[in-house]
């Protein structure tokens, strides 16, 4: 009888748990990033939101907040550790703060080519960059794709020296001001979201950006020329916080890093499509010159440069900057 009771009871239960189960609310993922929709970014947050939400039968749902609606480069990244978002992608540049060594990323033609810089994020280096970036309670949890940066300015800009002298605008990071230093231009640390504003009212002469951020902002309104200089690359850390991670179910955290993975794989074939795209949509405008660098050229920029590493060996590590570039030859 008393056994008949406590099955009844424990049946009981365990339907009460299953329906308010089936009425609990989803937990949220709050995402925000500061570039458009229709970037290698702004894609693989929408690529990332579908599978986590279908995956999890609606047990997450993820807002993806784009260009900066809610936070924009710096604020972002206090709302990420105090968990009012629990997902973000800042670029390594932005992140020197977190971890100096990221900085690794925007040494000027460090990465010959994309598959240098993947076998790079791929292999030991890039485990080790995850976690000595996972601290202060934030998580790393993957290296997502933009591309390599071009040069924007109103005047062309085809050998170092034609930069002296200008006023660049820069994501903030110590590598990318001693960069435009060696140019003998100066620089200004300005958020993404008001750079084309910064441009139009003349505060700064030129920037640096992928394509697609290019054609998106519609920067090519406000600068007479685009270099294709391909002199250092653009990409993000995913980051989620600690107090979010450790507290989401087991079954949930493997969705969401196969959501991750599978996002890393899309945005890097987004990013060579959306960046191949915004190059043909920029040169059909007809409003900016796209300036093409012969090797000869390319040579200059890449020697003087170049020059930058050793005073960088501290900051990021000699041996780091030698492990990448060694991996270009393999
Ligand atoms: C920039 O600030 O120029 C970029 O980091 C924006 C982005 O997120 O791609």
């Amino acid at each position: 009888m008393i056994s008949t009771v406590k099955t009844v009871l424990l049946t009981l239960t365990l339907l009460l748990l299953f329906i308010g189960s089936s009425f609990a609310q989803p937990i949220i993922i709050k995402f925000s990033h500061v570039v458009g929709q229709n970037t290698p970014k702004g894609k693989a947050g929408e690529y990332f939101k579908r599978l986590v939400e279908q995956r999890s039968n609606g047990r997450i749902r993820v807002e993806v907040y784009a260009n900066g609606t809610l936070f924009d480069d710096w604020d972002v990244q206090e709302a990420l550790k105090t968990n009012v978002i629990q997902m973000a992608a800042p670029s390594y540049s932005k992140l020197s703060g977190v971890n100096p060594q990221l900085q690794l990323f925007g040494l000027p033609f460090l990465f010959k080519d994309a598959e240098h810089l993947h076998s790079v994020v791929d292999g030991k280096i890039g485990t080790e960059l995850l976690k000595s970036a996972s601290k202060n309670g934030l998580v790393a949890l993957a290296f997502w794709d933009n591309g390599f940066k071009q040069l924007t300015a109103n005047r062309k800009l085809t050998n170092p020296h034609d930069a002296a002298g200008l006023r660049f605008r820069i994501e903030g990071s110590n590598v990318l001001t001693a960069q435009y230093e060696a140019l003998g231009a100066t620089s200004l640390t300005i958020p993404f979201p008001m750079l084309y504003t910064a441009l139009e009212k003349k505060e700064i002469d030129g920037q640096e950006n992928t394509l697609s951020n290019i054609y998106n902002q519609e920067l090519y309104r406000v600068q007479s020329d685009l270099t294709l200089s391909n002199h250092g690359y653009l990409g993000y850390l995913v980051l989620t916080n600690n107090s979010f991670w450790s507290q989401l179910p087991e079954d949930l955290k493997v969705i969401v890093q196969g959501a991750i993975k599978d996002a890393t794989e899309y945005i890097r074939e987004m990013a060579i499509k959306l960046n191949d795209d915004a190059l043909l949509k920029l040169r059909s405008t007809g409003i900016v010159k796209v300036q093409v660098l012969t090797s000869a050229e390319r040579e200059i920029w890449r020697t003087k440069l170049r020059g930058l590493y050793p005073d960088f060996y501290n900051e990021i590590g000699a041996d780091l900057i030698h492990k990448v570039q060694e991996a270009q030859t393999k």
